[in-house]
């Protein structure tokens, strides 16, 4: 097949569960040239149909199951609740499914090795939703440190903050079922630190290396009569700070909360090494980042520096597909983060500092 023709091959898609983020999958898949939405899988029938209805896709199921045995289709998103990631992404590789799943990959790293086996087994493209690798700045950033343009990283400030249990930014919590099920460990939660602490973990840890050591602390804080609403008990974390140890030797702390009034979705990442600093912060630009180096240190001045644009992960997925490339994030990446998450959950419930036994 030659090149043009392979750039425009028909990928047959299919989304497992199609609440609030499966809009921005289908919406991003449709603006595709040669990307095609063909069935879902969804329990919740009025949501089915309505996503069925107004995404135009012909084939709707009710279960994973129904799906791989009736739909023809080439590579799958899946959109679920957390806990359902692992067997779903599983069951899809089994099936010889491209499969992008999304974020946290697992509620563990040993869920997440099985899942990268799967992957290497079927021998199809795997990805996860890591989506702040979709901005332009995270990438010119990774590069520059790369290029040793910082000489040699010793500090590293990362945190990501959210404000929807102190405001209605994103709607009333207390009546939501997909903020309810994120505030909840029977419901598959692993809190903050596994919602969005998972993607601040990856995003400093793209452009800086692994984490070596970790010391947790997590917190939930006090939010409903008896920590309880419905059928959800509100026991999952809300608050995390990780002070950490990179691979290289740097030190860093991380931290992640959903009460951070006046911030709707914030990431913020300062990176300094031994010959400047950069910093970006999503509030003022995610397609630029700040440099002071060189002859800028002893002014102590900041340049904005523009970065070149990037395709972003629902592209790199298609492409990945056509090429057989395999593109980055990849399962083992979505793994690595998930041993990062698994040694904050043990740091904070022996109180000390944890080491990592393996690192990438
Ligand atoms: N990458 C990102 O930036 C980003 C942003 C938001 C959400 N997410 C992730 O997307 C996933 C879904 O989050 P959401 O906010 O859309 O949640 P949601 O609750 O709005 O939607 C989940 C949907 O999955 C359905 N579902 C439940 N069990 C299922 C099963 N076994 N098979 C098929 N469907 C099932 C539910 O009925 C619901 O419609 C979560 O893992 C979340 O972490 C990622």
């Amino acid at each position: 097949m030659s090149m043009e023709k392979s750039k425009r091959r028909l990928v047959r898609l299919a989304i497992i569960g199609t609440g609030g983020m499966a809009r921005t999958h289908a919406k991003s898949f449709q603006a595709i040239r040669g990307a095609k939405l063909v069935a879902i899988a969804e329990p919740d029938i009025g949501r089915r149909t309505a996503f069925a209805l107004e995404f135009g896709v012909p084939a709707a199921f009710a279960s994973t199951r129904e799906l791989l045995a009736r739909a023809d289709f080439d590579a799958v998103s899946i959109v679920t609740p957390d806990a359902f990631h692992a067997e779903t992404s599983i069951a899809c590789l089994r099936a010889g499914k491209h499969v992008l799943c999304e974020k946290p990959l697992a509620l563990n790293h040993r869920d997440a090795l099985r899942m990268v086996k799967a992957a290497r087994a079927a021998g199809t493209i795997n990805m996860v939703n890591f989506s702040y690798r979709n901005w332009p700045c995270i990438h010119a950033v990774a590069e520059l440190i790369a290029r040793g343009d910082l000489g040699t990283i010793v500090h590293v400030e990362a945190n990501y903050l959210q404000t929807w249990l102190t405001s209605k930014v994103w709607g009333d919590w207390h009546t939501t079922p997909a903020w309810l099920w994120r505030l909840s460990k029977r419901h598959g939660s692993n809190g903050v630190l596994g919602d969005i602490g998972v993607h601040i973990v990856d995003f400093a840890t793209y452009p800086v290396g692994g984490i070596r050591k970790v010391y947790a602390q997590l917190k939930a804080f006090p939010k409903a009569p008896r920590d309880r609403i419905g059928e959800y008990v509100l026991d999952a974390n809300d608050s995390a700070v990780l002070n950490v140890e990179f691979a290289n030797g740097a030190l860093g702390t991380i931290h992640t909360t959903r009460w951070s009034s006046g911030h709707a979705n914030r990431l913020f990442l300062k990176i300094s090494g031994t010959k400047g600093a950069v910093e970006i912060d999503s509030e003022r630009s995610v397609d630029s980042f700040r440099l002071c180096a060189g002859k800028d240190l002893d002014a102590v001045k900041w340049t904005e520096v523009k970065a070149k644009p990037t395709p972003n992960i629902y592209q790199r997925f298609i492409t990945s597909i056509r090429t057989g490339r395999q593109d980055q994030p990849d399962f083992a990446r979505g793994a690595a983060v998930q041993q990062v998450l698994d040694a904050c959950f043990a740091s904070d419930a022996a109180d000390r500092p944890v080491r990592l036994k393996a690192r990438r």
